[in-house]
């Protein structure tokens, strides 16, 4: 009989692309996938350790776990990504049921690590990063997963420091893929039917920083646009210092890129820029903003913000809560600061009580909901060019689902023929994070 496997996937794109790896592993070893953990031989969490929150669910799912390792002694159970990374052998100390910890950067080993386990059932550790070389050429391949819309990894790691973040310590440093890579991948997916790709990394418009003479990510971009099948790109995250002109005027010039960026701005006060150590001021992330919209006036903006980072004053909050305002954000993904080990913020004194936090966080919630109501709302009724994805199911109904050009989920009834193609659809409904439609 063949063995199976539960996995869990937290966090970012990163953890995604790194789970599709994991997968077809996994695959090759005979395992198969199954949705409930009771019933598998092997379990693993890829995990994520932005904020507290984030690694404190880590644990909790692990004890859950625990029973059934009681119940099955010949359970595997295997931590990845982040967390593993971060804390590594105490991982294995305090839950001596977890088999095996591997880090971000031995995803490559895991077929090995799994065999080890099997056949000596001691406790397995593999968390030493990598040199340079040795990451280039375990790049992650042609990623495993299927559908229309897929991710392709440009760079890894981020080497920005910014002073409450952990991930350049989980990730490590910055590297860039060759160009080429990318670009065979991208043509192998387009092979396949995908029609929109969506470029990853940490920091994707600092590609190829350190080679000066290999494009940098504008070059990148216009390259991509060129290969035949591939309809719509979008790419993800942004570092608004990086946001070079030429790669603003791709939004002008390309007509595949979405008219669509997440650019994080993180707080909307200089002083708190400056201890977050983000390599710019308020005037500079709104010059980018106008230059942007200039360019493509239907450009929707998303951002993060971290409310109640240490020493922030009710003015500070109060600039954040006035450049929401005023850049008008499609969405934003709004944080409540959490400090991280070994981050420099982690430590600054942070004397802010929870209370006035919360209360800042809830003024900044509820004046993006206005944004988010008006921006959205305006959708309905018009009628969106919308890539077809894949069936859905609502209310027990067959229906389709695709996205518009500004990424929202349309979902419609309509003939399964049509996934992979674009369709024009009337927007009659619009919820919280999808919008509901009619095919013309
Ligand atoms: N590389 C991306 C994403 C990093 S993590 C970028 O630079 O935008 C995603 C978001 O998590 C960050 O943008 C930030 O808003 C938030 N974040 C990171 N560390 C955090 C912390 N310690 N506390 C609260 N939010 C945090
Ligand atoms: Fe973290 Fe800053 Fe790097 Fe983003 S750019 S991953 S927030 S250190
Ligand atoms: Fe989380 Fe690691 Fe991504 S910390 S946000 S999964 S890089």
């Amino acid at each position: 009989m063949a063995k199976s496997f539960y996995l869990e996937t937290f966090g970012c794109q990163m953890n995604v692309v790194d789970s599709e790896r994991i997968v077809a592993t996994l695959h090759d070893l005979d395992y198969q996938q199954v949705d409930n953990p009771e019933q598998s031989d092997l379990i693993l969490l890829n995990t994520c350790s932005v904020r507290d929150k984030a690694e404190r669910k880590v644990y909790g799912h692990l004890n859950r776990f625990k029973a059934l390792k009681q119940e099955n002694p010949r359970l595997i159970i295997g931590v990845g990504g982040c967390v593993a990374q971060q804390e590594g052998e105490k991982i294995l100390k305090k839950l001596p049921f977890v088999d095996l910890v591997f880090g971000t950067h031995n995803v490559h080993r895991l077929a090995e690590l799994v065999g080890e386990v099997a056949v000596r059932r001691g406790q397995q550790l593999a968390t030493e990063f990598l040199d340079r070389e040795t990451r280039l050429r375990l790049f992650p391949r042609r990623a495993a997963g299927s559908g229309i819309a897929r991710f392709v990894t440009v760079m890894q790691g981020c080497d920005n420091f910014c002073t409450y973040c952990v991930v350049p310590l989980v990730r490590g440093r910055e590297i860039s893929r060759p160009c080429d890579e990318v670009l065979d991948e991208v043509r192998a997916l387009a092979g396949q039917g995908v029609k929109e790709i969506t470029l990853i990394g940490q920091n994707v418009n600092s590609y190829n920083r350190q080679e000066a003479t290999a494009p940098d990510f504008a070059g990148l971009l216009q390259q991509v646009h060129a290969i035949e099948g591939i309809e719509r790109i979008r790419f993800v995250t942004s570092h608004p210092r990086d946001l070079s002109d030429p790669l603003i005027d791709s939004f002008a010039s390309l007509e595949k890129l979405c008219p669509q960026l997440h650019l994080p701005v993180q707080s909307g006060s200089d002083p708190i820029l400056t201890a977050m150590n983000r390599g710019y001021t308020v005037a500079d992330y709104l010059g980018k903003v106008e230059r942007l919209r200039a360019v493509r006036p239907d450009i929707r903006l998303s951002s993060d913000v971290i409310v109640g980072f240490p020493g922030e004053t009710q003015e500070d909050a109060d600039a954040s809560l006035a450049l929401v305002r005023e850049i008008g954000y499609a969405d934003i993904y709004l944080f409540l600061y959490s400090p991280r080990p070994g981050t420099a913020a982690a430590a600054l004194v942070d004397d802010t009580p929870a209370a006035v936090k919360q209360a800042r966080f809830e003024a900044i919630l509820a004046a993006q909901k206005e944004n988010s109501q008006r921006i959205w709302g305006a959708d309905v009724g018009q009628i969106l060019p919308i890539l077809v994805e894949g069936p859905s199911r609502r209310n027990g109904e067959e229906s389709l689902f695709g996205r518009s050009p500004w990424n929202r989920i349309v979902n419609f009834r309509g003939d399964p023929q049509l996934i992979g193609s674009i369709v024009p659809v009337k927007i009659i409904r619009n919820n919280t994070n999808t919008q509901f439609g009619t095919i013309l």
